[in-house]
């Protein structure tokens, strides 16, 4: 084998692990995947008055899911506060569902009712509810 052809070999392995590497990152459809939401306790007080207002109905008081709105609803609202993330746990995910809702369920989307920001700043908030849960 000529060099020329070895150095070729030796750069494409080094390149093609990181282009797949590239490729395979979560591709989630959040395009500002990226929570642009410093948590502090401004912000987290935030998150708990946009909590109180548009989800406390269905997920209940402390996000156990047990609020009166959503106590017909199949599914059920879902707790909050344990370490299922049915929709997944990363931020982008959970940030999805809020904005996007999650389809076949009670639970809508708030993008026409919440600004980014605020749909970031009640995600941070209702991260406080559980356990840290597999935060990536
Ligand atoms: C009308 C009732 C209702 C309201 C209001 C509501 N939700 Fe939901 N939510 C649901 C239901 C029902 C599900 C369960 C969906 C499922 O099981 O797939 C759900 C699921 C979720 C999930 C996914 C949990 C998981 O395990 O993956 C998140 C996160 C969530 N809601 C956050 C919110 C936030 C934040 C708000 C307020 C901005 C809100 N919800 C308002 C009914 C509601």
């Amino acid at each position: 084998m000529r060099w020329s052809s070895r150095i070729l070999l030796f750069t494409s392995a080094l390149i093609l692990p990181l282009g797949l590497a590239a490729y395979g990152s979560p591709q989630d459809g959040a395009a500002d995947a990226k929570n642009p939401v410093a948590v502090n306790a401004t912000t987290l007080a935030e998150g708990k008055q946009l909590y109180t207002k548009n989800c406390m109905s269905c997920h209940g008081p402390l996000g156990k899911g047990d609020g009166k709105g959503g106590a017909a609803l199949k599914p059920p609202p879902a707790d909050l506060t344990d370490e299922m993330w049915k929709h997944g746990s990363t931020d982008a995910e959970i940030f999805t569902v809020i904005r996007d809702g999650a389809k076949g369920t009670g639970m809508r989307g708030f993008a026409g009712r919440m600004t980014t920001k605020e749909l970031w700043t009640v995600l941070n908030y209702v991260r406080t509810l559980g356990p840290e849960k597999g935060r990536t």
